[in-house]
């Protein structure tokens, strides 16, 4: 008899889980079971996790008292269904729990995807209910699910980031400094600021020691500067900062160097989870957060409805394929691998090179 396996979290303190094991639910009219056979696992999933309640992740999922199931993205098969228009041995690449299975309720369905109409999601931010039916898509979109998994989901934020500047005219800086630069959101948006010919501004990656020599070997960075000697980098340039990281301490740093230079402040991230806090007055312009959904919204105003979307997928796969020497793909196989690799996640213990891919379906 198949099991329902999944990872739970404890959403008061995010280091500890618990393995949770069930029976499959019966299901009832208009529900679909999927096995969710991959999916991937990067510290903006931590981010998930630590602004769970403040911003809601943990709704998508709900799981009992304190716990929390940690939204992912990954690729699932339909294996029964009670819904007339989502037949079994569909193919769907959307947000799911880190699990083995779980049941979606299809609504608004079109050949191409479908909203979850589960009425706890209702209220929740519209591009997380949506699943793609994959066999709909272009051939060249199937063959890259683990991509799709582990690196669009970062490489499209990269690509609404890199339009935004585009869209501002870089709030007159002529250079770019990306905080976190080894995450996949900060060196996607380096990359497209780099393969750009006409931006001139220079990118300057901002990273760790221990992750300087695989943002050098993705040569998208002019500059590349540790934590710590920020004062390199030269405070007489008007510069855009774009932080991946939300580290106060860099924060603060930048903007006492840069001081009215600083023209924009960004805050995309918090991949340093444990180094955030209140930043306070600080000189150059006010640090704000960054909203993905608001920029694709005045796109697809200004450009039609998905043309956004649709550029940020093609941009993905150009990222991807430009990088992909560099990475590798590492994959875990059981729940038990997965809680210690949960725990590796949240203690900065996994290289940047190393992408992780999850499968609790044998
Ligand atoms: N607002 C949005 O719409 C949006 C969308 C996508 C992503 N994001 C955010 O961008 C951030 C990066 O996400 P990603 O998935 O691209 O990351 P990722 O590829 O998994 O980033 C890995 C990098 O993050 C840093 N890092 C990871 N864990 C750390 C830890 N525990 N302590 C300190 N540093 C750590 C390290 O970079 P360094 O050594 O270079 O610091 C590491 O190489 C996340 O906070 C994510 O939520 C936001």
């Amino acid at each position: 008899m198949p099991q329902l396996t999944e990872l739970w979290v404890d959403r008061t303190d995010i280091r500890t889980t618990k393995i949770v094991n069930s029976t499959i639910p019966d299901l009832t009219d208009g529900e679909v079971l999927v096995t969710i056979d991959k999916f991937g696992l990067t510290a903006n999933n931590v981010s998930y996790a630590v602004s769970g309640d403040f911003i809601g992740y943990w709704k998508y999922y709900p799981a009992d008292d304190n716990w929390g199931k940690v939204p992912v993205w990954g690729c699932a098969n339909v294996v029964e269904s009670k819904c007339a228009d989502i037949p079994v041995g569909d193919r769907l690449w959307g947000f799911f729990p880190m699990a083995n299975s779980t049941v979606l309720r299809p609504g608004k369905v079109t050949d191409k995807n479908f909203i979850d109409d589960t009425d706890h999601r209702k209220e929740l931010p519209a591009l997380y209910n949506a699943y793609s039916r994959t066999k709909a898509e272009p051939e060249v979109l199937q063959t890259m699910e683990n991509e799709r998994c582990l690196l669009f989901p970062l490489f499209a934020t990269s690509y609404v980031l890199y339009d935004y500047l585009l869209d501002n005219n870089f709030f007159g800086a002529d250079q770019i400094l990306i905080g976190s630069a080894s995450s996949k959101t900060g060196f996607g948006l380096a990359h497209l600021l780099q393969q750009d010919k006409n931006v001139s501004a220079k990118v300057v990656g901002i990273t760790s020691k221990g992750n300087t020599d695989f943002v050098k070997r993705l040569n998208c960075c002019d500059d590349i500067v540790v934590y710590g000697d920020e004062d390199s980098i030269d405070r007489n340039v008007p510069a855009a900062y774009i932080d991946m990281s939300g580290d106060v301490r860099l924060t603060k740093a930048l903007h006492m160097l840069l001081e009215d230079n600083l023209v924009e402040s960004a805050m995309v991230g918090a991949s340093h989870w444990e180094d955030g806090g209140k930043a306070g007055v600080l000189p150059g312009a006010k640090p704000k957060f960054f909203f993905a959904p608001g920029q694709i919204a005045k796109r697809d105003q200004e450009w039609g409805p998905g043309v956004m979307w649709q550029k940020a997928m093609m941009a993905s796969a150009g990222i991807a394929q430009a990088v992909k020497d560099e990475m590798t793909v590492d994959w875990t196989t059981n729940v038990d691998d997965l809680a210690t690799l949960w725990i590796q996640l949240l203690d900065n213990q996994i290289p940047a090179s190393r992408g992780l891919m999850v499968s609790l379906v044998h």
